[in-house]
């Protein structure tokens, strides 16, 4: 534990007791702002054609051709597949989606952290966007509602998908459900055991559930027959799902959590109503920052903002936080990959660790992902967002210090997120400076307890690649 942390720990007690004693009635502003349910957004906002460069395009690993939507169709619903690639700068929510999202419900506040500010006694204005108070606990549904609804408007009869942690799933479980469509979702097994709350809670939405590796594969079997007792990852859960989908060819297609250029645009939602609450405060954000596991939560909360400072109308400052246990964007290399393990999928232009690379254990298994979103990692390599990498025990103290001042136990991913915003914050102190401060609190942690419960024993283990091989596919 570093100084600075210790004494913020050693400061939290004194803290309660002199807040309660200081409690006095406060400017509304003090509490951020709640929309109204009428100013959800009707548009969601695509990047690509704002980009300051053309996206490189996916490409078929043996021919290294450029693929096109034809290529995909088979794979993800039509609709999808026309939007992943669309230059049009908006898409028109439909409406049953938009019924959806008031109903999770949406807008969801933008919270301001006043206790934390008093804690850290910093000048700088602290506000998170509350994505943790879906039913899922997440904003994984953003993306997840759009893309069964327009499943179940092909008319198809089966999602599969994969879940590493399992917010994904529960939030496919979840909108598969409300459009009656019927889900199998392949779930990292290690994640099975250490979670085993969202297998439930997948399968009360009625979705099946298959620990991966699973017999029901070709690359299951091959694993299991190499390890009984295989731990499984995420790209292998994803081989598990293409895999599936293509057997089933007509009926049945893939959807994806992350990453792809849809699922960011679903998830402008949130910094599209985040730039609403900012504008009726008559406040400009000075950082945003998040976690990034294939960049969607992340993506989704600063596009809005990003189309802002590319038109020069903003100076805002973007941080993509990482776990140093799997540092696609700090110490990885931008460049083609496959986005699975074993090696189903097109090469895709990103920041990677390589897809063979052996995700370590953290609790953040959202982020145990080898590479991240194309548009995101172009740019981090243009300069236009930076990234920064924490530890897991570096997290978890700031997940602990939010949790005891403003009372909301975040998810382990999120919480990279605000890792950076209270540091910054520390700095802001430092420095006199009155900085708005916004983090994405994508998740809540309600069912990651058993991570909590490593931290408060001292028992939770920081892990860091020695050696990252970067992939040459192309060059
Ligand atoms: C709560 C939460 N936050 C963040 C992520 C990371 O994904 P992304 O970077 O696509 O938002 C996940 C992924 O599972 C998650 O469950």
């Amino acid at each position: 534990m570093d100084r600075s942390t210790q004494h913020l720990n050693e400061e939290l007690f004194f803290h309660h007791v002199v807040s309660d004693l200081r409690a006095k009635p406060s400017p509304s502003n003090d509490y951020g702002v709640f929309l109204n349910p009428d100013e959800l957004p009707r548009k969601w906002y695509n990047i690509v054609p704002d980009l300051p460069e053309k996206l490189a395009p996916m490409l078929n690993p043996h021919t290294l051709e450029p693929l096109s939507p034809k290529d995909f169709e088979h794979l993800f619903p039509k609709e999808l597949v026309r939007q992943q690639f669309s230059d049009e700068r908006w898409f028109d929510i439909p409406e049953e989606v938009w019924d959806a999202y008031r109903r999770l419900p949406r807008p969801t506040p933008l919270v301001r952290a006043k206790r934390l500010e008093e804690f850290l006694r910093t000048p700088a204005k602290i506000y998170y966007k509350a994505e943790q108070f879906t039913p899922v606990g997440s904003m994984k549904p953003n993306t997840a509602l759009a893309q069964a609804y327009y499943a179940k408007k092909q008319g198809l009869k089966l999602a599969i998908s994969e879940t590493g942690a399992g917010q994904w799933g529960s939030a496919l479980a979840m909108s598969c459900s409300l459009f009656a469509l019927k889900a199998r979702i392949y779930m990292v097994r290690v994640s099975a055991q250490q979670k085993p709350g969202r297998k439930i809670l997948m399968e009360t939405y009625g979705t099946e559930v298959l620990e991966s590796p699973s017999q029901n594969t070709k690359i299951g079997r091959k694993l299991l027959a190499e390890n009984n007792n295989h731990p499984g990852s995420l790209g292998i859960a994803i081989s598990e799902a293409v895999e599936d989908t293509l057997s089933h060819k007509e009926n049945a297609r893939y959807l994806l959590a992350s990453a792809f250029n849809y699922a960011l645009a679903h998830q402008t939602i949130i910094g599209l109503e985040a730039q609403k609450q900012f504008e009726l405060m008559d406040v400009v954000p000075d950082v945003m920052c998040g976690c990034i596991g294939g960049g969607s939560n992340f993506s989704g909360f600063i596009y809005p903002f990003v189309r802002e400072k590319l038109r020069k109308k903003i100076e805002t400052e973007f941080v993509a936080c990482e776990p140093k246990a799997v540092p696609s964007t700090t110490r990885g290399t931008f460049t083609y990959d496959y986005a699975d393990t074993g090696e189903m999928t097109p090469l895709v232009k990103m920041y990677t660790v390589g897809h063979k690379f052996a995700n370590p254990p953290i609790h953040a298994g959202g982020l145990r992902y080898h590479g991240k979103a194309p548009s995101l990692s172009l740019l981090i390599h243009k300069g236009i967002v930076r990234s920064v990498a924490y530890s897991q025990t570096k997290v978890f103290e700031a997940a602990k210090i939010f949790a005891q001042t403003e009372g909301v136990v975040t998810a382990p991913e999120s919480a990279h997120g605000l890792r950076f915003a209270i540091d910054e914050a520390i700095n802001c102190k430092r420095k006199g400076e009155g900085k708005v401060i916004v983090f994405n609190n994508c998740g809540h942690g309600l069912l990651d307890l058993s991570a909590y419960d490593e931290f408060n024993k001292g028992k939770l283990v920081d892990w860091e690649p020695e050696l990252i091989v970067p992939p040459q596919y192309v060059r």
